[in-house]
């Protein structure tokens, strides 16, 4: 008698679950899906208990007969595709058959449909398993009830945040496939309360301003381009609106969110020499190819995709990008090298090695390390200093600034080298540090805004506030909410400048939407105040008087961390004595 089974379909349904269902958005995602596909014109979406509770999406779409209900919770059950070459060229979201019955398999789902007859027909689900099938009635359309996500999965179960932490990532969901989607009409409640109502809107610009805010929206520009079969349409950020992640580049290929290293490379490449480094733009790009350009069936979860022409890709992306921000591209060919090279070398670090100031009697290490799984501040210097030529200790107790090179950058004669410090990480870097003491110390001294600022914004963005309201709190900010789309803040660190505080607060909820606090409270401290400190710091590009430079050079060797900015980039680099000295071969 052999060993090997054929596993009972239920048990296939709920491995296939472990892929396809990771968390409650991910139920959001496929019942949304479904919807489009049926060609629905209205979506309604309800969660309780962030969605492991329940799941409520109505679409008033095509709707099943009752025969199509029951099947549609087969394994491989789909009216999407028949045969093989369908792979090839997908239309829709769906293609697998494999959405409902994995989500069944791990839920209670109550199904009810209608092609729009006198009546329809209800289904009911336990863990897989069909309960009930009768008759009811439903106007025109599906209505899909998912409760107890994961009641039969504990493993899972365990892995659910906060009911605030699931419901954000269901908003973030629900608002990337309405970006897609301005044509259709959408809404979303949690519990009691509508967190967002979209409302038809006539193209993407439209639909773009409904989800970022007004005000936003003005400072996106329009993007398109075409070439060969590809299509790009989108909105991308002036270089005045930025954030401190890559939250807000949200990319879909024909119609499908996605993330794509190549595309996500692209974006920053024409963004290069705009932001400052560090920073990311707010952009929405959707890119339409032949289905028979891109391999859609490369995820679980469809979240990646591949490119049959990744290259075509990412040049569509950079130039479409460039020519909207109207950025003259570098004319290589014109410059030549004594050498007589028709293209310039890229400068090496050669010749500059990162050393550690060393004050004597201060136990620098761990002092404001990064906690959590970032690497410490003493890990990134270290492996900076390797990858630029191997740490050195040097003595710089006594750097004088000596000039400003293009506005950026201060160069400082210390007793055994020259150094370049870059005047905007120095800063940072400062300033992240006194937040931090003011924080450790017990209180941030704040001051009062003369005028309340307030901000506009989305649901992800209101319940990440609502989850951390305490900690904006410990950190000096006093936000409150101002009617259900709006925050005000009328208090902020004394530390900060009282200008774009409006700013400011989106990349603190940016931050906030990313680092969850039950992750790491050291963690999520940190990069609040590393944003405020980047927002307060002085530019890149900006001219400093002598007084200026010392005062920042002074406070940077008073810092624990000096090597490197509270991102972990590099503020100085060394050209020792002995090197210089080497290179004009007088050794
Ligand atoms: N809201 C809906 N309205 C109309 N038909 C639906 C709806 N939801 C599901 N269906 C039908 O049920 C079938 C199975 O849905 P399911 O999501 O499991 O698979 P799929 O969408 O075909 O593929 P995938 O697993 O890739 O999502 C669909 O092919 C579709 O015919
Ligand atoms: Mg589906």
């Amino acid at each position: 008698m052999g060993t090997i089974r054929i596993l009972e379909p239920n048990v296939a349904n709920q491995i296939a679950a472990g892929e396809v269902v990771e968390r409650p958005a991910s139920v959001v995602k496929e019942l949304l899906e479904n919807a489009l596909d049926a060609g629905a014109s209205r979506v309604e979406i309800a969660v309780d208990g962030g969605g492991a509770d329940r799941i409520r999406v109505a679409d008033d779409g095509s709707g099943m007969e009752r025969d199509d209900a029951l099947l549609a919770f087969e394994r491989h059950a789909t009216s999407k595709i028949h045969v093989a070459p369908d792979l090839r060229a997908i239309h829709t979201y769906g293609f697998r058959g494999e959405a409902l019955p994995s989500i069944a398999s791990v839920s209670r789902v109550t199904l009810t449909t209608s092609t729009g007859g006198t009546h329809g027909t209800r289904v009911r689900l336990r863990a897989g398993k069909v309960l009930a099938v009768e008759p009811a009635p439903h106007p025109r359309g599906t209505t899909i009830e998912v409760e107890a996500l994961f009641h039969n999965a504990p493993a899972r179960r365990k892995f659910l945040r906060s009911p605030a932490t699931e419901t954000t990532h269901i908003a973030a969901i629900a608002t990337r496939v309405a970006a897609a989607h301005p044509g259709i009409a959408f809404t979303l409640r949690s519990g009691e309360r509508e967190l967002s109502r979209l409302g038809v809107a006539p193209d993407y610009r439209a639909r773009v301003a409904q989800i970022v805010g007004r005000s936003e929206a003005e400072a996106l520009i329009p993007v398109e381009r075409r070439a060969g079969g590809l299509r790009l349409l989108g909105l991308a950020s002036a270089p005045s609106l930025h954030r401190s992640t890559a939250g807000d580049e949200h990319l879909f290929v024909n119609g499908r969110p996605v993330r794509d290293r190549r595309i996500l490379h692209a974006v920053q490449a024409a963004y290069a020499t705009l932001l400052p480094r560090g920073r990311y733009p707010v952009v929405y790009l959707f890119l339409d190819m032949p289905p028979e350009d891109v391999d859609v069936n490369v995820h679980p979860a469809k979240a990646e995709v591949r490119f049959l022409r990744p290259g075509a890709v990412h040049d569509l992306v950079r130039e479409a990008l460039l020519d909207a921000l109207g950025v003259a591209r570098p004319f290589y060919r014109l410059e030549t090298t004594p050498s007589g090279l028709a293209e310039p070398e890229a400068p090496g670090p050669s010749g500059l090695a990162v050393g550690y100031t060393s004050v004597p009697g201060r136990d620098r290490v761990g002092a404001v390390g990064v906690p959590g799984d970032l690497p410490s501040d003493r890990e990134r210097a270290d492996a900076l200093a390797g990858r630029m030529g191997g740490p050195e200790l040097f003595d710089a107790v006594s750097l004088s600034p000596l000039a400003q090179f293009r506005d950026s950058y201060i160069l400082a004669s210390a007793p055994d080298g020259l150094v370049i410090v870059d005047q905007h990480a120095a800063h940072e870097r400062v300033l992240y540090e006194r937040l931090m003491a003011q924080r450790r110390g017990g209180g941030v001294p704040v001051q009062k805004l003369l005028f309340p600022v307030t901000l506009e914004v989305g649901p992800a963005e209101r319940l990440a506030f609502e989850g951390s309201r305490e900690d904006l709190a410990a950190l000096g900010f006093s936000v409150a909410p101002f009617g259900e789309n709006t925050l005000i803040i009328d208090e902020i660190p004394s530390l900060l400048p009282a200008g774009a505080v409006a700013r400011l607060l989106r990349e603190l909820l940016a931050e906030l939407i990313e680092w969850r606090r039950p992750e790491g409270l050291e963690r999520l401290h940190h990069r609040l105040l590393a944003t405020a400190a980047c927002h307060a710091a002085v530019t890149a590009n900006h001219p400093l008087d002598a007084p200026r430079m010392r005062a920042i050079v002074t406070d940077l060797l008073g810092t624990a961390m000096p090597m490197t900015c509270p991102h972990g980039r590099p503020v100085l680099l060394r050209l020792s004595i002995d090197q210089l000295e080497r290179e004009f071969h007088r050794k």
